[in-house]
């Protein structure tokens, strides 16, 4: 393989190597380095930890390791983001995790997490020593820490020589799903946020000009061609970073729990022989009709955020039908629909995402745009005719900064492959 066709992080990290670790016959491998991707998540959002459905795509950046295995059993890592070391032992753990994870700068965490999930799942993994790069935007809403758990499967998948495989061959140890969930395990662990499996999913089942359409509960997927030449994925970002977000979404979370138990409860009570009934576990369970019937006896705050969602479900199948047909145009549509649930019902959006899918919605060839991940800050997605990508930069710088005091910054990805790995020398 030659070395161009490596995603940049992974050079870069290659690079840096040896400029900031020094080999004093500590190493028993060669350089090699691993990646997986971020993602942009074309519709279903907060409808992973509903049971739901999603359709999600891995882009064209990633998060990378490069580095050596070690003959001991300590974990050193630089990041090359933020000129900053970590260090762990693979010693005690998992027992070891909450003490060593307080000594960790926040990117360290999430690689402590996924390794403390391995070795709490039986991998015997050898300690490395890794530069870590990325051109993933941190914490913009298009999955940096998801790509970053990734990455570290396969970095320890590399560096562990052999022990631990991955992949859906029969002989392998680690599913691709396996991988997904393992890494969703290490998130909630590292940062208390208890988020579905979009993310870290979108990274694993990444394929070139694909979207995923996956089902959160059976984690059956299926891929649909996402490549029209015509049509360019925009990511814009607000530059809107929230701090509290993770509480809020894990209101979120609970909030659908409860309308789930309510409805079930008010539909068994109406129905006490509905055998589908008593099979509700998640707001996917529920038919957009049994909604209909039901949702008066929510309180309102409860019947907005349900209604979001199981409409959100529906959306997603919509745009699995259009892309069949290939009809940008009307997906388009569906986007618009999404962020006005999102801002009105699901109340995660913020006046910057508004500005943008606002300032978005008034560009000719725009198709739609919608805020993008969990919210309150981050990405919008929107889809865009080629020729109408100028009008939108230039829309976006006129009257972003106006509008908000802020300036946003507009990235154009591809749907990728997913993670990779590979020896450097
Ligand atoms: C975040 C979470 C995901 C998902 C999205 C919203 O990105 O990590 O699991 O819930 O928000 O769709």
């Amino acid at each position: 393989m030659e070395r161009k066709q490596y995603p940049q992080p992974a050079l870069e990290a290659a690079q840096k190597f040896a400029t900031v670790f020094q080999d004093d016959g500590v190493y028993a491998g060669p350089l090699s380095a691993a990646w997986a991707p971020g993602r942009v998540n074309i519709i279903g959002e907060h409808t992973d930890y509903n049971d739901g459905f999603v359709l999600p795509l891995a882009v064209d950046r990633v998060s990378a390791f490069a580095g050596r295995t070690r003959q001991d059993q300590e974990v050193r890592l630089w990041s090359a983001h933020f000129e900053e070391y970590a260090q762990f032992s693979l010693e005690q753990l998992p027992g070891s995790f909450e003490q060593q994870r307080q000594g960790l700068p926040g990117w360290a965490r999430y690689v402590l997490g996924v390794v403390a999930e391995l070795v709490r799942a039986g991998f015997a993994l050898k300690g490395f020593d890794a530069v870590v790069a990325g051109d993933v935007p941190l914490g913009g809403g298009m999955s940096s820490s998801a790509a970053l758990e990734v990455a570290t499967v396969y970095a320890c998948a590399q560096f562990s020589g052999g022990q631990l495989k991955i992949g859906d061959g029969e002989e392998s140890r680690l599913q691709k799903m396996e991988v997904a969930a393992l890494c969703q395990r290490a998130e909630h662990i590292a940062s208390g946020l208890r988020s579905g499996i979009l993310d870290q999913a979108a990274s694993c089942l990444g394929q070139p000009g694909q979207a995923v359409l996956l089902d959160c509960r059976s984690f059956a997927y299926q891929y649909f061609p996402f490549s029209d030449p015509e049509v360019a994925i925009v990511v814009i970002d607000t530059s809107v970073r929230r701090e509290l977000a993770s509480t809020a979404y894990n209101e979120r979370r609970q909030q659908c729990e409860e309308a789930t138990s309510l409805l079930r409860e008010a539909i068994l009570r109406d129905e006490p022989e509905n055998a589908q009934a008593r099979e509700i576990k998640a707001l996917r369970d529920i038919t957009p009709e049994q909604f209909a019937r039901y949702k008066d006896q929510l309180p309102e705050l409860l019947r907005k955020r349900a209604g979001y969602v199981i409409a959100e479900d529906e959306r997603v199948m919509q745009v699995v039908e259009l892309l069949k047909r290939n009809d940008f145009e009307a997906v388009g549509q569906v986007l618009w629909q999404g962020h006005a649930g999102l801002r009105d019902e699901y109340e995660v959006s913020c006046s910057e995402l508004d500005a943008l899918v606002d300032i978005a919605h008034s560009v000719p060839g725009v198709l739609g745009a919608r805020m993008l991940g969990g919210g309150f800050g981050g990405c919008t997605i929107n889809l865009v005719r080629q020729e109408a990508v100028t009008a939108l930069t230039q829309a976006v710088e006129e009257q972003y900064p106006e509008r908000t005091g802020r300036q946003a910054s507009i990235d154009i990805c591809r749907a990728a492959g997913g993670p990779g790995m590979v020896i450097m020398e």
